[in-house]
């Protein structure tokens, strides 16, 4: 039986002590300096997030959700034309493509990575269609080797929302990178998270870099005409943001490795209750690696569970409690009649435990003990 008795479902109270020392060294001089947007600080995350991914150009954005818009239209995606999405996933992978004037057509996932089904996708392209959007969800990639096919064979734009998956690869090649291009969201709780929103898209195409650049600035051109070519957004992400993710990104390779070895005693913990599935790899076509940014279980009478824990002090998270076809934002349009069987039961018997580098394995095993406890286990 462990000893420690609340475990909140995110907490970064450790690395913050860790961290600030080394933030105030990098903010001393953005905040006497007075530029405040889009300056020193943000062109050098760029860079710095171009060479860890691998990317030729890297673009500072306001948030993951601004960076999935950008990105739609900086690929030339508007009315009339619709973009393949899995159904179950975070509402922006659905919205943005609605916000650029397209249609998101939502399609089942897989079971594992939860991520699109290649067969879901074939079944939904219609002469309309002209992209795919990849999520990489939790702790693992889409099969991106079947999709970029399915892409290629059918003449179709992959345009990947990796927002929850920086340190993500198959085959060498990170998340986001598969595809004309990607993006990262840097919200708090991710893998590597600022203070506030942020976000950042991805790509080794010039020309869309060039666009998506100008669209965080209502389409202004970078020139310093003045002058407007393409209707965009204030969307630019800001120095004390980008001073926080320089700092947290000196400890990624650390922390991905941290959250890993919590997420292997979470599986060794709870692999013999009947009642929980662990999560488990897909195999896809090519090898690829895990980053543990969510530590998702399914299991039996989720939301009574979810309720147990509570009351032991564990914090719990339900991604996503519905479908996207099954929200009232988007349940009556034409793209959400595909079957999506497989996303209703995850939205029913999913739940993520706290996973972050600042937790204790005591209080991996108070989780651990918890839910045995609830499926009437030992402890
Ligand atoms: C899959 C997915 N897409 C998009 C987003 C949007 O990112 P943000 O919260 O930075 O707007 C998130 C994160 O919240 C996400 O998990």
């Amino acid at each position: 039986m462990s000893t420690e008795t609340t475990v909140p479902f995110y907490s970064w109270a450790r690395t913050a002590q860790r961290d600030w020392p080394r933030l105030a060294e990098r903010l001393g001089p953005v905040l006497d300096g007075g530029v405040f947007t889009a300056g020193q600080a943000v062109a050098e995350l760029e860079a710095a997030i171009a060479g860890f991914t691998g990317a030729r150009f890297a673009v500072g954005c306001n948030s993951g959700s601004d960076a999935l818009a950008i990105m739609l239209r900086a690929a030339g995606i508007g009315s009339g034309d619709e973009v393949v999405v899995p159904a179950y996933t975070f509402f922006a992978s659905a919205s943005a493509v609605l916000h650029v004037g397209a249609e998101p057509v939502m399609v089942d996932v897989q079971p594992g990575s939860y991520a699109m089904d290649p067969e879901a996708v074939l079944r939904a392209i219609t002469p309309r269609t002209r992209a795919i959007m990849p999520v990489h969800l939790f702790s693992q990639m889409a099969d991106m080797v079947t999709l970029t096919k399915i892409a290629a064979d059918h003449g179709l734009t992959v345009l990947e929302d990796s927002a929850e998956a920086i340190g993500m690869r198959i085959q060498g090649r990170h998340a986001g990178l598969w595809g004309r291009a990607g993006i990262l969201s840097f919200f708090p709780t991710k893998t590597l998270g600022a203070v506030g929103d942020a976000g950042m898209l991805l790509t080794d195409d010039e020309e869309l870099a060039e666009r998506a650049r100008m669209l965080t600035v209502h389409g202004k051109r970078l020139d310093g005409s003045g002058i407007h070519e393409l209707i965009g957004w204030n969307s630019r992400l800001d120095e004390v943001q980008a001073c926080v993710l320089l700092t947290r990104l000196e400890r990624l390779e650390e922390e991905i490795e941290r959250r890993a070895v919590l997420a292997a005693r979470y599986t060794a913990g709870l692999s013999g209750i009947a009642e929980v599935q662990v999560p488990w790899m897909r195999p896809v076509a090519q090898p690829g690696n895990q980053v543990w940014y969510v530590y998702l279980i399914e299991c039996e009478r989720r939301d009574e569970l979810v309720a147990f824990l509570e009351q032991r002090g564990v914090g719990t998270e339900v991604y996503y409690p519905r479908p996207l076809t099954h929200q009232p934002a988007l349940a009556h349009r034409p793209g959400a009649k595909h079957p999506v069987p497989v996303a209703e039961a995850s939205a029913r018997r999913a739940v993520g435990l706290p996973l972050y580098p600042d937790l204790s394995e005591a209080q991996v095993d108070h989780v651990v003990d918890a839910v045995r406890a609830f499926y009437g286990g030992a402890s």
